[in-house]
């Protein structure tokens, strides 16, 4: 299959460089090739005539996103939007990500795709907008909704990811603060990846949660981490009020993967046993 790749580099783009290798894939990097830039990327995009167009950009410093709300959208749902009028234009599906954060949390059991959005936050706010841009301009769309994401490659625009952001803090700290009162499902991009290139050939388009399987709090997350690794971290549970982030954030944000279990997907290993193989694969472990 020939498929453009949007954000080649990032932490889930660089995983599903590896995933689609048997397919002919032309990987775009940041910055040259700029979604924000229309006319620019819409002529690479009619040059490659894609079979599939995947996007993984995104402006996604949640906090930062609160002071940046015109770069928010212009990335997140005005590039989104132009992305997916060239994809009309070459009658090619767009696969567009987005989070788990379009929900409030109000629901306390793993959310299904057609529960109803209510973002609390100016990022989620301009990921659902991109949603609906999708949904408004195509009919051949992937739109795939995930959550706490972690890489082998990290994301150059969030910093190391949550978990070797706390391997690192551990070195120089001896107490860590982490937030134990947002239950989500921390999601392996080698995994999310490998669904994706199923999803992508199986035509059924729409509105997809791809999450791994389970659900922990950050705390629990880190717990895991440093029990994983057999090392002794004194780790202090705190409340998201109490931790400040600038940005407000669900309580609960767990995913149902509905539509993909519906469609026959490979199920998604437990949050967990995901970790366990990052930390293989990262060398953390032996
Ligand atoms: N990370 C998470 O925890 C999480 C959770 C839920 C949903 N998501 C969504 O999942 C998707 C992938 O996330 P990720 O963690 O893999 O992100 P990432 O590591 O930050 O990768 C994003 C990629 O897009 C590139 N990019 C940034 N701005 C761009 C622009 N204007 N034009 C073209 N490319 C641009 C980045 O380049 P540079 O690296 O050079 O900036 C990078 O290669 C995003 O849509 C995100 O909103 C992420």
């Amino acid at each position: 299959m020939k498929i453009v790749l949007i954000g080649a580099d990032g932490q889930l783009g660089s995983d599903l460089v590896k995933t689609l290798r048997e397919d002919e894939v032309f990987p775009l990097y940041y910055p040259k090739f700029d979604v924000t830039e229309p006319e620019a990327a819409r002529s690479v995009l009619l040059d490659l005539t894609p079979e599939v167009v995947i996007n993984t950009a995104a402006y996604h410093r949640v906090d930062e996103c609160e002071d940046h709300p015109k770069e928010s959208f212009q990335v997140n749902a005005i590039a989104v939007r132009d992305l997916a009028l060239v994809c009309r234009e070459l009658d090619v599906p767009l696969v567009h990500f987005s989070t788990d954060y379009v929900f409030d949390g109000g629901k306390r059991s793993p959310y299904l795709e057609d529960d109803p959005p209510n973002p609390l936050n100016v990022y989620a706010v301009s990921k659902l907008a991109g949603e609906f841009l999708v949904r408004q301009v195509l009919e051949k769309y992937f739109l795939v909704r995930t959550c706490g994401l972690y890489g082998v490659a990290g994301s150059k625009e969030k910093g190391p990811n949550f978990v070797e952001r706390i391997i690192e803090l551990a070195k120089r700290k001896t107490t860590l603060r982490i937030v134990n009162d947002q239950w989500v499902t921390p999601t392996s991009t080698e995994e999310l990846a490998q669904r994706v290139s199923e999803l992508i050939r199986s035509r059924s388009y729409g509105l997809y949660h791809l999450t791994n399987e389970g659900e922990c709090t950050w705390y629990d997350f880190a717990r895991e981490v440093f029990c994983l690794l057999g090392q002794e971290v004194r780790l202090t549970p705190v409340d998201s009020f109490t931790y400040g982030a600038k940005a407000r954030r669900p309580h609960y944000s767990v995913l149902e993967n509905k539509r993909a279990k519906e469609i026959g997907l490979r199920d998604f290993s437990p949050w967990d046993q995901a970790l366990r193989n990052y930390l293989l694969k990262k060398g953390h472990i032996q």
